[in-house]
């Protein structure tokens, strides 16, 4: 693997302001893939809260189904696809939980009908349970919506939790419609990254 100490981290947020700036649905999402306890897969849609160094930063609750995956196998791959810039991302890596408070703290700028359906998980029924008709739901939201009238009366729940995804490889794909693609790979060995060109 040469070491031509390339940053695919940069390049990663460069792309994604292009995409936002292009207005690219896909912008503010990825999809998170984990190993069921059976050690069949998952893969969900989940949004991206950041990036920050090596660190992609998601958020979910206690109650899903992806957490207890991850508490019996820190394994997971996400993918990140921009169609508005042609590119493809694939990480892997360790998986580190977000202090308690930083999840508290950002889940304060969450739109107010989220934060009341985190409620509904705390107060009424937990997230993926059984649930009777969505007119219980609906009539639940709103006596949630009386009960705290205003966004900054919502209590955040104790269900909510935070993950960073700490990326040590990652591949690459520029997909252009004109010539050929691109395909590069990078692992993060002895504080760097070091890169490789793969046959797409
Ligand atoms: C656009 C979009 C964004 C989503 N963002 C999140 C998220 O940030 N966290 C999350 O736990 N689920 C998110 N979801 C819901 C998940 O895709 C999934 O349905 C849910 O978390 C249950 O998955 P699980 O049972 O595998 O944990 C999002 C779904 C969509 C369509």
């Amino acid at each position: 693997m040469s070491n031509n100490c390339l940053d695919p981290i940069s390049e990663i947020i460069n792309s994604r302001q292009k995409a936002f700036a292009l207005n690219d649905v896909c912008a503010n999402v990825c999809s998170f893939a984990t190993v069921a306890i059976d050690g069949t897969p998952r893969v969900r849609i989940m949004n991206l809260n950041g990036i920050s160094g090596r660190f992609f930063e998601l958020h979910c609750s206690e109650q899903s189904g992806k957490w207890q995956e991850l508490k019996h196998s820190p394994a997971y791959e996400l993918l990140l696809w921009w169609p508005c810039v042609a590119r493809q991302y694939r990480i892997r890596g360790e998986l580190e939980i977000m202090p308690q408070s930083l999840v508290e703290q950002s889940w304060l700028r969450a739109p107010y009908c989220f934060k009341l359906l985190d409620r509904f998980y705390e107060e009424y029924q937990p997230l993926g349970s059984k649930l009777q008709n969505q007119k219980l739901l609906l009539s639940s939201l709103n006596n949630l919506k009386i009960k705290y009238p205003s966004e900054q009366q919502v209590p955040p729940p104790q269900h909510l939790r935070g993950f960073y995804c700490k990326a040590d490889w990652i591949e690459s794909l520029y997909i252009d419609d004109l010539r050929v693609h691109e395909r590069h790979c990078y692992a993060y060995i002895d504080d760097q990254w070091h890169h490789e060109l793969l046959v797409p």
